[in-house]
């Protein structure tokens, strides 16, 4: 007998490894919802540059975090956005891919009243079932009880050169070893912190995006999920 497929799935994985293609193909061949979590630590750090506010001050941010509207909705412009991102109705989505804020989300989102507030709305959207959750904690802390979860994982070098790729094709500047330092930098913040610290939960199934393109990645997902 064949079981119903998997309804809640979540991803996750370090910085760059290929979490938000594969989430957003997957979720449009399964007619799921995609939901990118990263840009919702992204549009609070932003936020709080553009306010002056400093990243240091953990109670400030938890603040912002609790009282700002996110929303996170489909692609309006086909622009190479995965998702529209607004802020108090404010459309931030290429804001949220700033150098600036890059450099200083990892910071942001250690803060456990930041991932509590972020979380709980995370929580919220995925318990509605038939998505595709992408992040650091979902199969870990947001969402424990997914019905699948993969672990995405590839070494630094192949997701440095892969976020400068995408730097590139966009017409932008970028240098190869400064966004490998970045990287390298940001998982080691995520993957050492206190609250919700990156890794796999016990149940993921792991994938190395190094061995496999992401046509393979896709079809091995979609095999899993079915
Ligand atoms: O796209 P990329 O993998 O570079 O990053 P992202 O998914 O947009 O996430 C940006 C940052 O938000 C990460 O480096 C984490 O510090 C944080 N994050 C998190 O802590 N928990 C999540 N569920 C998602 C992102």
């Amino acid at each position: 007998m064949r079981s119903n497929p998997a309804s809640v799935i979540a991803i996750d994985g370090p910085a760059a490894s290929g979490k938000s293609t594969l989430g957003l193909r997957l979720a449009n061949a399964l007619g799921y919802l995609f939901f990118d979590t990263g840009v919702m630590y992204r549009a609070v750090t932003w936020l709080a540059l553009q306010r002056g506010i400093d990243v240091r001050d953990e109670a400030a941010l938890t603040a912002l975090a609790e009282k700002t509207q996110i929303d996170v909705a489909p692609a309006s412009k086909s622009d190479g956005r995965a998702c529209d991102v607004l802020v108090d109705g404010q459309d931030i989505t290429w804001e949220t891919r700033r150098r600036k804020v890059e450099a200083n989300v990892s910071i942001v989102s250690a803060y456990r009243g930041v991932r509590s507030a972020l979380s709980q709305q995370q929580r919220r959207i995925g318990q509605r079932g038939r998505i595709v959750m992408v992040g650091r904690d979902i199969g870990t802390v947001v969402l424990p009880e997914a019905d699948l979860k993969i672990y995405l994982d590839a070494t630094a070098e192949q997701r440095a050169r892969r976020r400068f790729d995408e730097i590139i094709a966009r017409g932008a500047q970028a240098d190869y070893n400064e966004i490998l330092a970045k990287v390298i930098e940001r998982d080691r913040i995520d993957s050492t912190r206190d609250v919700a610290p990156l890794k796999a939960a016990e149940d993921a199934i792991v994938l190395d995006s190094d061995k496999l393109t992401a046509d393979e990645v896709l079809e091995q997902v979609l095999a899993l999920c079915r």
